[in-house]
């Protein structure tokens, strides 16, 4: 594979090099991972049904409707830059064009104590999770969210907007659109529904297009963009996982992964190029075979807490080809691992880490990078199990306790941040 620099455990990055001026080193979270509590979303009811295939139920999650402050003066105290957090929609909009100011005041206290703290704050308008009275009118596959998500999009950046730094409407869309219709492991859980895959992909490209919209128009002057699960695809044309493969780069109807390549990848990149910035959020690299279904790994193969095979180099490859297809400043939003040895955290995001930094020095245009996650939060499907947090969090009194990957993380932000190119 191109761009590889395998690393043992001993191979610690100690020095990122020289970054962009306005480079961002920060950490990520999502709302109904974090904050505990959300009963009014399709997420907690999918939690609650039966049969979902959902392990447990997010219930008071991390507690980070309270602990919020805590969460953020981690990041300070860690020597990062910026947070990603995200607004649940179901909280503040409880019933349908029923808006709640208290909501929106909580997250407005959360903006200025960053900026108090010297933090970044970049916003996420939709981090998987649909209220439920959108969602019981169909959710993403009616046309009438588009609107439904504008108008709040619209209040948000009105209430919030001034003291916004960097925002993403929807964060992976084509996960929301694939793992709920296609995959079914996600809210509606329709697995092989073509037709709701279809509506809701194309329903969540015009809410991006409607909420961009929407937070352009309003308070503050701030990069907007959305944000992609973009693993690194190679595909093996004689369906054999062992022959060198070619990195599929076309996402077009026509190119070798074909309307799903289109429909998760493609049309997203498309259009962000008319965004200010497309958030690439990589995990790992997967190989598809002829017809683009994914190859079985190999048994004895290093997987992560997740299952996923461990690649952090797949983040270089995934970064050139985001850049690639969609010609706008790339900013890595989400990577990390899921792994019980904080040692494999350092070893994941040292390697990622080398990958990214070999393709800005080819020319990448790349303005920041945000570990994946803050906080070991609830992994959606899978519950609590796979921990991917610079920090633990105990699950009876909440306390956190940053592992030594934290400290390592923000030895390196502040290290390249005196660095500046
Ligand atoms: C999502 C996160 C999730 C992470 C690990 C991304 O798909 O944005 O919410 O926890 O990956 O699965």
């Amino acid at each position: 594979m191109d761009h590889t620099e395998p690393a043992g455990a001993g191979d610690t990055l100690q020095d990122f090099g020289p970054v962009p001026a306005g480079w961002v080193w920060g950490t990520a979270t999502a709302a109904h991972q974090i904050e505990g509590g959300n009963v009014g979303n399709d997420w907690w009811d999918w939690e609650h049904t039966p049969g979902s295939g959902t392990r447990e139920s997010s219930g008071d999650a991390c507690d980070s409707w309270h602990r919020w402050f805590e969460d953020l003066e981690l990041v300070k105290a860690m020597g990062l830059d910026a947070y990603r957090f995200s607004l649940e929609w179901s909280r503040i909009e409880p019933a349908e064009g029923e808006f709640s100011i208290a909501a929106l005041e909580h997250y407005r206290a959360i903006l200025l104590a960053a900026h108090e703290l010297g933090l970044r704050a970049s916003v996420t308008l939709h981090h998987f999770t649909t209220p439920r009275w959108m969602a019981a009118q169909g959710g993403w596959s009616n046309p009438l969210v588009v609107e439904r998500f504008q108008r709040f999009a619209d209040i948000a950046a009105q209430h919030l907007g001034d003291q916004i730094d960097m925002a993403a409407t929807l964060n992976e869309p084509n996960v929301v659109a694939h793992a709920g219709y296609i995959g079914g492991q996600f809210p509606p859980g329709r697995p092989h529904d073509w037709e709701g895959f279809r509506q809701a992909s194309r329903h969540l490209l015009l809410g991006h297009l409607a909420a961009r919209e929407a937070l352009r128009a309003g308070p503050g002057d701030f990069p907007v963009g959305l944000t992609l699960a973009l693993p690194d695809t190679v595909l093996h044309a004689d369906g054999d996982l062992t022959s060198p493969g070619e990195r599929v780069t076309d996402l077009s109807p026509d190119g070798p992964r074909g309307e799903l390549g289109w429909l998760t990848a493609g049309q997203y990149l498309d259009a962000a190029r008319d965004d200010d910035y497309v958030g690439v959020q990589t995990y790992f690299t997967e190989h598809v075979g002829p017809d683009g279904a994914e190859l079985p790994l190999p048994s004895g193969e290093r997987v992560t807490q997740m299952g996923w095979p461990f690649t952090p180099e797949a983040l270089g490859a995934s970064v050139r080809v985001a850049a690639e297809v969609a010609r706008v400043p790339v900013i890595v939003t989400e990577n990390g691992v899921a792994a019980a040895e904080d040692a494999e955290r350092i070893e994941y995001y040292s390697r990622s880490l080398r990958s990214l930094r070999a393709a800005m020095d080819d020319g990448v245009d790349v303005r920041g990078f945000f570990a994946w996650s803050l906080l070991d939060n609830f992994e959606w499907a899978l519950g609590f199990e796979p921990t991917f947090g610079l920090v633990e969090v105990d699950p009876v009194s909440f306390a956190r306790t940053p592992k030594p990957s934290a400290a390592w993380l923000g030895g390196l932000a502040r290290a390249s941040r005196g660095a500046h190119v």
